[in-house]
Order: structure tokens, then C-alpha cells, then sequence
């Protein structure tokens, strides 16, 4: 704890620097200087869950952890990324953001945007963003143009409003983003002291396995030159395994997909931004791509929620059927065979399950009140 009456946009009572946000935690890592106005909603800080079960089910003696990322303050990962940039784009003067979505990055700007005092205006693909999500813009009073094409066209269309100069895009073609979501990485080299053997997440627009590979990377190098941590200094990184939906694999099949389709909405995706980093990602830390079915991601879900309490959102969830794909299929890109024993597995969980209800929603209906006697519930619940 200390004061932190002395920089713009902290309160003069005191606080804790993680509470804060990821600028004040790791701010000699971003691209931050003490004219930086700091936007920040608290993001990051968030759970890496040690999941007992998950870990049974893998087997070989490895521990898996969950990086809960759907806890952040607009409940996914895309508010580390968006603190740096909405940061940023205020030093430079500017009065309107813009991007395009599948959801969770308009949702995260609008919030950030509102935080800031200026307009947000957000391209999605029209009746294609999930509930939660699309509502979120709403609250936050986002300017939203929905429109009859997929992500691929509204972040074409974004790119252009950004080269006339009017607004700053605010999507993870823009560094500021990728530098902001590299502190999920910092967390987790911070928290068990060491780089896990396998990092696995989902992959959409690529820019967060980017992110990751770069964090684990850059870390890792300053933690080594630093001279008082030389001695507990490590070297390892991570085998980088991203999960694309089977309907929108681009960079799995190595080819845009021109109509992408999955029931996970956030990566439904067919020419992704960072799809070069993404592969210089895998291929230098010796990782993989590989696929999951829409009903494999259903299932992941629905595992994570039942047997280790942790709901997510459809596109997370291609993070756990992906492992399981590692443990379960021949046809797995990387198989859990090759893993070696007592490894340590991190699954980046990115999105909260409440943003995108509609699926589970459709087994409510199967929820019929009865009379309000001891006797009625004690028949319904049929124990
Ligand atoms: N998981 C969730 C919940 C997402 O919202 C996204 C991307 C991804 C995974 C994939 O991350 O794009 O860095 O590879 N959502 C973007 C959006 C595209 O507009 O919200 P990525």
C-alpha cells in the first residue's frame, strides 16, 4: 500500500498497486510516460485457478490452471490490452475511438471509452454478437452500427476510418493493445515462478497468442538481466497450443475461410490480423494449431462449469476441449503423449459464460414452477 495521490486518475487515498490495474502493476513494461493520462477499470489480476479434476482427467502427473481472464472488469481479457490503449490514444489527443467486433473488444472499449469521457463507435457483424455482450455496448453508451457482412468486414471497414484520421482504432492491430495484453503473461510468470511447459488458449483474431508469446519472451529476457533476480531467474518458455473453431480455421487450414461459422461467436473469424505472429509464435516455441468441433467446444463448457465451478463463454471453452482433444484423439495436432509427466499446463479461459447465455438458456425452458408446499419441492427435487 502507499499514496497515489500523485499521478492523474488515481485517488489521493491509498490503495493497492494491484488493484490498480496493469499500468500501475507492471507500468516499466508498457509503452507508458508521466504524461499518461491512466484509464483504468482494475483490469488484470486475475485467478490462475489450480483445477484438480481437470488435472485427474489429464493425467501423467500434470497440473492444469485455469487463468480465469473472464473476471476482468468487463469480463473478458480484452480490457489489459484496452487500458494501454485507451491510455494512450488520450496522451495523443484523441476524441473518437473506433473498432470492430465480435463482441468482447467492443464491449471492452465502450467501457473504456465511457471511463475516459469520449465516444466509442463499434462495427459488428450484424445478429451474430452474443446477449451479454452486445447489451454491454449498450450500457456503456457505445455508438453501435451493426452490419449485413462478418468481423472480417467491419475490421476492413474500421481500418479505413482509421487511415482518414478521424479515429483511433482500437482493436488489437493496434500495439498499444498487444503491449497491454502481455501482462497476462508477466501474471503468470509473477505467480508460480517459473514459465508452465504448455500454454493453451483460443485462437480468433490471433492478437492474444500473440500477445502471450511476446510477454512470456520479453519478461523472461528482463528477469534475467536483472541482476537481484538472477538467482531464481528462469529461462523456460512455454509450447504455445492455439485452438481455432473447426468452421473458422484459417490459419489451421492455412487459407481465409470467406464464410466463417461456429456457434462460438467471438472467434468466428476467417482472416485473422495477427495470423503472421501467430505462426511465428507456434512454430518458435515449438507449439501447434489444431481444431475443435462446435460440440467438443458445448462440452468443454459444460465440463469446466460442472466439475471445477468455472463458466465461460463458448470461444474460452476451445481452450479445455483442445486439451482434451491433446488427451482423447489420434488425430490431436499435439498429443498429450508427448507431453512429459508432472508437466504444468495453463488454459487462458478468456470470457466469462454470462456474455453468452443463449445456449444454456434453451435448457431453462425445461423449468416448470410447482406448488409452493414442502411436499411438491421435496418431489421435484426427487431425492
Ligand atoms: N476468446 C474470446 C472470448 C474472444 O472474445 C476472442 C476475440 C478470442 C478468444 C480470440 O482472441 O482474437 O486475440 O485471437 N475476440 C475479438 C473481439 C475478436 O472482437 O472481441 P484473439
Amino acid at each position: 500500500m502507499r499514496s497515489v495521490g500523485d499521478r492523474r486518475g488515481y485517488p489521493t487515498i491509498a490503495c493497492s498497486e494491484r488493484s490498480r490495474g496493469v499500468i500501475a502493476r507492471y507500468r516499466d513494461f508498457l509503452p507508458v510516460n508521466d504524461k499518461t493520462p491512466i484509464i483504468s477499470l482494475g483490469e488484470g489480476n486475475t485467478p490462475l485457478i489450480y483445477c484438480p479434476r481437470l488435472s485427474e482427467r489429464i493425467g501423467r502427473g500434470c497440473d492444469v490452471f485455469v487463468k480465469n481472464e473472464g473476471v476482468n472488469p468487463t469480463g473478458s481479457f480484452k480490457d489489459r490490452g484496452m487500458t494501454v490503449a485507451v491510455s494512450k490514444a488520450i496522451e495523443r489527443g484523441a476524441r473518437t475511438l473506433i473498432c470492430a467486433s465480435t463482441g468482447n473488444t467492443s464491449a471492452s472499449a465502450a467501457a473504456y471509452a465511457a471511463r475516459a469521457g469520449i465516444l466509442c463507435v463499434v462495427i459488428l457483424p450484424g445478429g451474430k454478437i452474443a446477449t451479454g455482450k452486445l447489451l454491454q455496448a449498450f450500457a456503456y453508451g457505445a455508438k453501435i452500427v451493426a452490419i449485413d457482412g462478418n468481423f472480417d468486414d467491419a475490421l476492413r471497414i474500421v481500418r479505413e476510418f482509421s487511415e482518414r484520421g478521424d479515429f483511433t482504432i482500437v482493436n488489437s492491430i493496434n500495439p498499444d493493445r498487444i503491449a497491454g495484453q502481455k501482462t497476462a503473461a508477466f501474471e503468470i510468470l509473477d505467480e508460480i515462478g517459473d514459465a508452465p511447459d504448455f500454454h493453451l488458449l483460443p485462437v480468433g483474431n490471433a492478437g492474444n497468442i500473440t500477445a502471450y508469446w511476446a510477454g512470456y519472451r520479453e519478461y523472461q529476457t528482463r528477469l534475467r538481466t536483472d541482476s537481484e533476480r538472477q538467482s531464481n531467474g528462469s529461462t523456460k518458455e512455454p509450447v504455445m497450443i492455439g485452438f481455432q473453431a473447426a468452421g473458422a480455421a484459417p490459419i489451421f487450414h492455412n487459407q481465409i475461410i470467406q464464410k466463417p461459422e461456429t456457434i462460438a461467436s467471438a472467434i468466428r473469424i476467417g482472416n485473422p490480423a495477427s495470423w503472421k505472429q501467430a505462426r511465428a509464435a507456434i512454430a518458435e516455441s515449438h507449439g501447434a494449431i489444431d481444431i475443435v468441433s462446435d460440440a467438443e467446444i458445448i462440452a468443454g463448457q459444460t465440463w469446466l462449469a460442472r466439475y471445477e465451478g468455472i463458466f465461460v463463454e463458448p470461444a474460452s471453452a476451445a481452450a479445455i476441449a483442445g486439451l482434451f482433444k491433446c488427451c482423447d484423439s489420434n488425430e490431436a495436432a499435439y498429443s498429450i503423449k508427448k507431453i512429459p509427466v508432472q508437466s504444468r499446463i495453463v488454459c487462458t479461459v478468456t470470457g466469462h459464460g454470462l456474455k453468452d447465455p443463449d445456449i444454456i438458456m434453451q435448457r431453462m425452458k425445461e423449468l416448470k414452477p410447482v406448488p409452493a408446499t414442502v411436499n411438491d419441492v421435496q418431489r421435484a427435487i426427487g431425492l
